[in-house]
Protein backbone atom coordinates (compact mmCIF):
# COMPACT_ATOMS: atom_id res chain seq x y z
CA UNK A 1 0.00 0.00 0.00
CA UNK A 2 1.06 3.42 -0.79
CA UNK A 3 1.92 5.14 2.49
CA UNK A 4 1.74 8.70 1.17
CA UNK A 5 0.72 10.02 -1.74
CA UNK A 6 0.36 12.93 -3.74
CA UNK A 7 -2.19 13.72 -6.74
CA UNK A 8 -1.49 16.80 -8.66
CA UNK A 9 -0.16 18.84 -6.09
CA UNK A 10 0.30 22.55 -7.33
CA UNK A 11 1.23 25.78 -4.48
CA UNK A 12 1.35 28.93 -5.69
CA UNK A 13 2.81 32.12 -4.17
CA UNK A 14 1.18 34.91 -5.47
CA UNK A 15 2.43 34.65 -9.79
CA UNK A 16 5.10 32.12 -8.52
CA UNK A 17 4.43 28.17 -9.30
CA UNK A 18 6.63 26.39 -6.88
CA UNK A 19 4.97 23.11 -7.26
CA UNK A 20 2.63 22.20 -10.06
CA UNK A 21 1.08 19.05 -11.03
CA UNK A 22 3.19 16.95 -9.14
CA UNK A 23 2.37 13.21 -8.62
CA UNK A 24 4.53 11.04 -6.01
CA UNK A 25 4.02 7.84 -4.52
CA UNK A 26 5.61 6.71 -1.77
CA UNK A 27 5.42 3.27 -0.58
CA UNK A 28 5.55 1.71 3.16
CA UNK A 29 9.69 1.00 4.13
CA UNK A 30 11.34 2.75 1.61
CA UNK A 31 13.69 5.11 1.23
CA UNK A 32 12.28 7.70 -1.35
CA UNK A 33 14.61 10.65 -2.31
CA UNK A 34 13.73 14.22 -3.60
CA UNK A 35 16.55 15.47 -6.03
CA UNK A 36 16.16 18.93 -7.76
CA UNK A 37 18.07 22.58 -8.24
CA UNK A 38 17.59 25.14 -5.66
CA UNK A 39 14.00 26.97 -5.95
CA UNK A 40 12.79 23.51 -7.95
CA UNK A 41 10.40 22.84 -4.84
CA UNK A 42 11.80 20.17 -2.91
CA UNK A 43 11.32 22.31 0.49
CA UNK A 44 7.76 23.33 -0.17
CA UNK A 45 6.83 19.99 -1.05
CA UNK A 46 7.51 18.82 2.46
CA UNK A 47 6.07 22.10 3.77
CA UNK A 48 2.49 20.75 2.09
CA UNK A 49 3.14 16.97 3.42
CA UNK A 50 3.55 18.37 6.85
CA UNK A 51 0.64 20.97 6.83
CA UNK A 52 2.52 24.01 7.05
CA UNK A 53 1.74 24.89 3.07
CA UNK A 54 -1.78 23.96 1.77
CA UNK A 55 -1.56 23.32 -1.73
CA UNK A 56 -3.29 25.49 -4.17
CA UNK A 57 -4.74 22.68 -6.08
CA UNK A 58 -4.44 18.74 -6.04
CA UNK A 59 -4.86 16.62 -2.51
CA UNK A 60 -1.71 14.66 -0.32
CA UNK A 61 -3.11 11.60 0.94
CA UNK A 62 -1.79 9.57 4.19
CA UNK A 63 -2.73 5.74 4.33
CA UNK A 64 -5.46 6.53 1.84
CA UNK A 65 -6.97 9.44 3.45
CA UNK A 66 -6.71 13.47 2.49
CA UNK A 67 -4.82 15.23 4.93
CA UNK A 68 -6.74 18.71 3.59
CA UNK A 69 -7.15 21.06 6.53
CA UNK A 70 -5.30 19.25 9.21
CA UNK A 71 -3.17 21.39 11.13
CA UNK A 72 0.63 20.50 10.82
CA UNK A 73 -0.07 19.31 14.73
CA UNK A 74 -3.01 16.86 13.65
CA UNK A 75 -0.06 15.95 11.04
CA UNK A 76 2.77 15.29 13.17
CA UNK A 77 0.17 13.11 15.59
CA UNK A 78 -0.66 11.06 12.45
CA UNK A 79 3.13 9.94 12.47
CA UNK A 80 4.49 12.27 10.29
CA UNK A 81 7.84 13.89 11.38
CA UNK A 82 10.28 16.21 9.52
CA UNK A 83 13.34 18.02 9.95
CA UNK A 84 14.74 21.57 8.58
CA UNK A 85 16.81 22.88 6.27
CA UNK A 86 17.21 25.69 8.51
CA UNK A 87 17.39 23.90 11.53
CA UNK A 88 14.87 24.67 14.08
CA UNK A 89 16.51 23.45 17.53
CA UNK A 90 16.15 25.10 20.65
CA UNK A 91 19.79 26.36 21.10
CA UNK A 92 20.02 27.07 24.87
CA UNK A 93 18.59 23.72 25.92
CA UNK A 94 21.02 20.78 26.44
CA UNK A 95 20.82 17.78 23.27
CA UNK A 96 18.89 15.53 25.50
CA UNK A 97 16.14 18.29 26.48
CA UNK A 98 16.15 18.54 22.95
CA UNK A 99 15.12 15.18 22.34
CA UNK A 100 12.70 14.92 25.30
CA UNK A 101 10.82 18.05 23.68
CA UNK A 102 10.19 15.49 20.89
CA UNK A 103 8.81 12.81 23.08
CA UNK A 104 6.70 14.34 25.05
CA UNK A 105 4.66 15.25 21.84
CA UNK A 106 3.52 11.13 21.72
CA UNK A 107 4.23 10.70 25.45
CA UNK A 108 1.74 13.05 27.44
CA UNK A 109 1.19 12.96 30.66
CA UNK A 110 -1.30 13.93 32.53
CA UNK A 111 -0.82 17.81 33.48
CA UNK A 112 -2.05 16.73 37.36
CA UNK A 113 0.72 13.67 37.79
CA UNK A 114 3.24 16.38 36.67
CA UNK A 115 2.47 19.22 39.04
CA UNK A 116 2.08 16.61 41.48
CA UNK A 117 5.43 14.75 41.02
CA UNK A 118 3.35 11.28 41.38
CA UNK A 119 5.75 8.34 41.76
CA UNK A 120 4.37 7.07 38.16
CA UNK A 121 5.18 10.35 36.62
CA UNK A 122 8.55 9.95 37.93
CA UNK A 123 9.12 6.79 36.86
CA UNK A 124 7.69 7.50 33.25
CA UNK A 125 9.67 10.50 33.31
CA UNK A 126 12.82 8.32 33.90
CA UNK A 127 11.93 5.98 31.20
CA UNK A 128 11.35 8.07 28.49
CA UNK A 129 15.15 9.83 29.93
CA UNK A 130 16.78 6.43 28.85
CA UNK A 131 15.10 6.07 25.52
CA UNK A 132 16.26 9.64 24.97
CA UNK A 133 19.67 8.77 25.88
CA UNK A 134 19.30 5.82 23.90
CA UNK A 135 18.61 7.47 20.74
CA UNK A 136 21.25 10.08 21.72
CA UNK A 137 23.43 7.23 21.48
CA UNK A 138 22.35 5.94 17.85
CA UNK A 139 23.44 9.95 16.73
CA UNK A 140 26.51 9.29 18.21
CA UNK A 141 25.30 12.48 20.53
CA UNK A 142 25.73 10.73 23.88
CA UNK A 143 28.93 12.60 25.06
CA UNK A 144 27.50 15.61 24.37
CA UNK A 145 23.63 15.00 25.83
CA UNK A 146 23.96 17.43 28.80
CA UNK A 147 25.59 20.09 26.79
CA UNK A 148 24.00 23.13 24.91
CA UNK A 149 22.24 22.47 21.63
CA UNK A 150 24.33 25.60 20.31
CA UNK A 151 27.75 24.33 21.16
CA UNK A 152 27.08 21.67 18.79
CA UNK A 153 29.28 21.44 15.04
CA UNK A 154 27.01 22.05 12.53
CA UNK A 155 27.33 17.80 11.60
CA UNK A 156 26.48 17.22 14.77
CA UNK A 157 23.03 19.60 15.37
CA UNK A 158 21.96 18.04 12.09
CA UNK A 159 21.75 14.54 13.93
CA UNK A 160 20.82 16.22 16.62
CA UNK A 161 17.60 17.39 14.43
CA UNK A 162 17.03 13.96 12.88
CA UNK A 163 17.46 12.25 16.54
CA UNK A 164 14.74 15.13 18.17
CA UNK A 165 12.50 14.28 15.14
CA UNK A 166 12.49 10.35 15.87
CA UNK A 167 11.50 10.88 19.36
CA UNK A 168 8.02 11.16 18.33
CA UNK A 169 8.38 8.18 17.18
CA UNK A 170 6.85 8.66 13.12
CA UNK A 171 6.08 6.48 10.57
CA UNK A 172 7.40 8.65 7.92
CA UNK A 173 10.43 10.63 8.56
CA UNK A 174 11.09 13.87 6.26
CA UNK A 175 14.28 14.83 5.91
CA UNK A 176 15.44 18.07 4.04
CA UNK A 177 19.17 18.68 3.70
CA UNK A 178 20.73 16.18 6.66
CA UNK A 179 23.75 16.47 5.00
CA UNK A 180 24.20 20.13 4.75
CA UNK A 181 27.33 21.17 6.51
CA UNK A 182 28.82 17.32 6.65
CA UNK A 183 32.25 16.86 5.67
CA UNK A 184 32.48 13.39 3.58
CA UNK A 185 33.23 11.11 6.25
CA UNK A 186 30.08 12.48 8.60
CA UNK A 187 28.47 11.59 5.14
CA UNK A 188 29.35 8.31 4.12
CA UNK A 189 28.02 7.73 7.92
CA UNK A 190 24.38 9.49 7.15
CA UNK A 191 23.96 6.80 4.21
CA UNK A 192 24.63 3.92 7.29
CA UNK A 193 22.32 5.82 9.90
CA UNK A 194 19.56 6.53 7.75
CA UNK A 195 19.22 2.87 6.64
CA UNK A 196 19.62 1.62 10.68
CA UNK A 197 17.51 3.69 11.91
CA UNK A 198 14.82 2.96 8.62
CA UNK A 199 15.11 -1.19 9.80
CA UNK A 200 15.34 -0.59 13.47
CA UNK A 201 12.14 1.85 13.69
CA UNK A 202 10.40 0.10 10.57
CA UNK A 203 10.07 3.88 9.01
CA UNK A 204 9.61 5.02 5.69
CA UNK A 205 12.34 8.03 4.49
CA UNK A 206 11.69 11.27 2.17
CA UNK A 207 14.72 12.60 2.04
CA UNK A 208 15.85 15.71 0.07
CA UNK A 209 19.42 15.63 -0.45
CA UNK A 210 21.88 18.01 -3.29
CA UNK A 211 25.07 15.10 -3.11
CA UNK A 212 24.02 12.88 -5.53
CA UNK A 213 26.13 10.32 -4.64
CA UNK A 214 25.22 10.21 -1.73
CA UNK A 215 21.21 10.14 -2.99
CA UNK A 216 22.03 7.50 -5.72
CA UNK A 217 23.83 5.01 -2.93
CA UNK A 218 21.14 5.74 -0.49
CA UNK A 219 17.55 5.91 -2.02
CA UNK A 220 15.45 2.87 -3.20
CA UNK A 221 13.76 5.42 -5.75
CA UNK A 222 13.94 9.18 -6.68
CA UNK A 223 11.97 11.62 -8.04
CA UNK A 224 13.34 14.85 -9.57
CA UNK A 225 11.97 18.19 -9.67
CA UNK A 226 12.50 21.18 -11.62
CA UNK A 227 10.76 24.67 -11.19
CA UNK A 228 8.06 23.02 -9.28
CA UNK A 229 7.66 19.96 -11.82
CA UNK A 230 8.38 16.02 -11.34
CA UNK A 231 10.92 15.85 -14.33
CA UNK A 232 11.46 12.09 -13.58
CA UNK A 233 10.63 9.14 -11.35
CA UNK A 234 12.61 5.69 -10.66
CA UNK A 235 15.17 3.54 -9.61
CA UNK A 236 19.03 5.40 -8.95
CA UNK A 237 20.19 4.11 -12.20
CA UNK A 238 17.17 4.86 -14.06
CA UNK A 239 17.35 8.66 -12.98
CA UNK A 240 21.24 8.58 -13.04
CA UNK A 241 20.39 7.86 -17.10
CA UNK A 242 17.75 10.11 -17.50
CA UNK A 243 18.27 12.86 -20.30
CA UNK A 244 15.85 15.52 -18.34
CA UNK A 245 17.59 14.89 -15.44
CA UNK A 246 21.26 15.09 -16.91
CA UNK A 247 19.99 18.33 -18.58
CA UNK A 248 18.54 19.80 -15.99
CA UNK A 249 20.86 19.11 -12.78
CA UNK A 250 23.57 16.14 -12.91
CA UNK A 251 25.14 18.95 -15.50
CA UNK A 252 26.02 16.23 -18.32
CA UNK A 253 28.28 13.14 -17.95
CA UNK A 254 27.88 12.59 -13.68
N1 LIG B 1 6.63 31.22 1.64
C1 LIG B 1 7.02 31.53 0.39
N2 LIG B 1 6.58 32.65 -0.21
C2 LIG B 1 6.94 32.97 -1.47
N3 LIG B 1 7.76 32.21 -2.23
C3 LIG B 1 8.23 31.08 -1.68
C4 LIG B 1 7.89 30.67 -0.35
N4 LIG B 1 8.50 29.49 -0.08
C5 LIG B 1 9.19 29.18 -1.19
N5 LIG B 1 9.04 30.12 -2.15
C6 LIG B 1 9.61 30.08 -3.50
O1 LIG B 1 9.20 28.86 -4.09
C7 LIG B 1 10.25 28.30 -4.86
C8 LIG B 1 10.58 26.92 -4.33
O2 LIG B 1 11.24 27.06 -3.09
P1 LIG B 1 11.71 25.81 -2.22
O3 LIG B 1 10.61 24.87 -2.10
O4 LIG B 1 12.30 26.35 -0.97
O5 LIG B 1 12.85 25.20 -3.17
P2 LIG B 1 13.99 24.12 -2.83
O6 LIG B 1 13.77 23.57 -1.48
O7 LIG B 1 13.84 23.10 -3.93
O8 LIG B 1 15.29 24.86 -2.97
C9 LIG B 1 11.41 29.29 -4.79
O9 LIG B 1 11.34 30.12 -5.92
C10 LIG B 1 11.13 30.04 -3.52
O10 LIG B 1 11.68 31.33 -3.58
MG1 LIG C 1 14.93 23.55 0.20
Amino acid sequence: MNLLQLEDVGVRFGGLRALQGVDLEVKQGEIFGLLGPNGAGKTTLFNVISGLTAPSSGTVRWRGASLAGLSSHRIARLGIARTFQNLRLFSSMSCLENVLVGMHQHARQPPLAALLQTQSFRRRESQLQQEALALLDLFQLEATAHQDAASLSYGDRRRLEMARALASRPQLLLLDEPAAGMNPSEKDELRELIRRIRDQFKLTVLIIEHHVPLMLGLCDRLAVLNFGQRIALGSPDQVRRDPAVIEAYLGGGT
